[in-house]
């Protein structure tokens, strides 16, 4: 799957997007993530990409211009099957949208900073709008990351054990059962027999009402969902 996310800070998403799991995802060239620096495409030498709002108001507006030369730009190589703008009145983002998006080839994600894009750029190039939830934050980049994060792990071979995204939280509308690991009894704290038992079946069983168990005392609104 091919990511190119166009920011004016490219430096935010970098290290996000190079450690751990996505640099591995990276380096075996199941997820190619390319940062294009907006400025690249200014409207002047002072690297303007921005100006003020019309109707008045504190708070700048990424131009249509530096936004059109881009993308148009990208789109000479690329057919994108999703544009994506990061913006707080976006759709929230959740296990069911990183699971669409994980099937998709070539995506493109717009990062908003300021008072966010021209509307003129939402209505004839963006196809999907996501937050990350209710709150504000200083640009999409942080967000950006966050969605390059939970789709990259789902691709095929990205994870070393391929089971291991199908019993994450979430991925049947549950939350995860508890985990435990060595030692069997640790200042007297024990961990459940059945865990111990070497019988698969009561583990699944076990797994299966813990998770059921959760999600009802935690997240009922999940068991409401249909995903
Ligand atoms: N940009 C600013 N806040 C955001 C949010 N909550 N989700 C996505 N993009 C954003």
């Amino acid at each position: 799957m091919k990511i190119d996310i166009i920011t004016v800070v490219p430096e935010l998403l970098e290290s996000p997007l190079s450690h751990s799991i996505m640099k591995r995802a990276r380096e075996k060239g199941l997820l190619e993530v390319n940062l294009h620096n907006l400025r690249k495409w200014a409207i002047n030498k002072y690297g303007q990409v921005d100006d003020y709002q019309y109707g008045g108001g504190a708070g700048m507006v990424m131009m249509c211009e530096p936004l059109v030369n881009a993308i148009e730009e990208l789109q000479k190589d690329t057919s994108y099957d999703e544009i994506i703008y990061m913006t707080p009145d976006g759709g929230t983002f959740n296990q069911r949208t990183a699971n669409n998006l994980s099937l998709k080839e070539n995506v493109l994600i717009i990062c908003g900073h300021y008072k966010g894009i021209d509307q003129r750029i939402r209505d004839h190039y963006v196809t999907m709008e996501i937050s990350i939830g209710d709150y504000v934050l200083s640009g999409g980049e942080l967000a950006a990351a966050v969605v390059v994060d939970a789709v990259g792990r789902l691709l095929p071979g990205v994870l070393n054990d391929e089971t291991s995204a199908l019993t994450d939280s979430f991925q049947d509308n549950l939350l995860a059962p508890p985990v435990y690991t060595r030692p069997e009894n640790f200042n007297g704290w024990e961990v459940p027999a059945v865990l111990l038992s070497g019988d698969p079946k009561k583990v699944d069983q076990w797994r299966y009402e813990q998770s059921l168990a959760n999600t009802r005392l935690r997240r009922p609104d999940l068991l409401k969902d249909d995903l």
